[in-house]
């Protein structure tokens, strides 16, 4: 599908969101254009599959709706990744710094087997906070993470250097 649609032109960027100074990447123009949306889809499944994943992780909240069509589309399991207090059961978390802020996320004690080939999935990697302490948590449960996959790479941030497992970026500003 489309291989050589330019999603950049896709991407909306807003100033001053969420604060001064900020430049924020709004995929909401991507995910309302069907055949960007799907292109998007198709291309991060395809850096995906190399890495045989048994399950994709997808990060509260907009990792949430790449995470699901991916692995559609990939043939594998969902595992949720959620902002705190909002998952049943026994369960583990983590905090962290944000570009602006901190946040926690938690897992299921049980959401992965031992072993299993959890690839991380999010929109964006801008300081590498958030998938840094997505790694640590899928580690943590048992999991084996040998990539981590989003749409948008801030790379001036460098937060690919925070992460262990290599990074797959569909598209880079610096
Ligand atoms: C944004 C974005 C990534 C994260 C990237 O999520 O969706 O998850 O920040 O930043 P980092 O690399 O500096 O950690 P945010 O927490 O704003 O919330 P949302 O996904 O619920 O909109
Ligand atoms: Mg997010």
């Amino acid at each position: 599908m489309s291989k050589d649609m330019d999603l950049k032109k896709h991407i909306r960027s807003i100033p001053d969101f969420p604060k001064p100074g900020i430049l924020f990447y709004d995929i909401s123009t991507l995910l309302a254009h069907p055949k960007a949306w799907h292109t998007t889809i198709e291309r991060l499944a395809d850096l995906i599959r190399p890495h045989k994943p048994d399950v994709l992780a997808g990060i509260e909240s907009r990792g949430f709706l790449l995470a699901a069509p991916l692995a559609l589309a990939l043939g594998t399991g969902f595992v949720m990744l959620r902002k705190k207090g909002k998952l049943p059961g026994m369960t583990v978390r983590h905090t962290y710094a944000l570009e602006y802020g901190t946040d926690t996320i938690e897992i299921q004690q049980d959401a992965v087997h031992k072993g299993a080939r959890v690839v991380l999935v999010d929109d964006l990697l801008a300081t590498g906070g958030t998938m840094a302490a997505a790694v640590e948590l899928l580690e943590s449960v048992g999991a084996v993470v040998p990539t981590a996959a989003c749409i948008i790479e801030l790379t001036f941030l460098e937060g690919r250097k925070k992460l262990k497992p290599p990074v797959e970026t569909l598209l880079q500003y610096d």
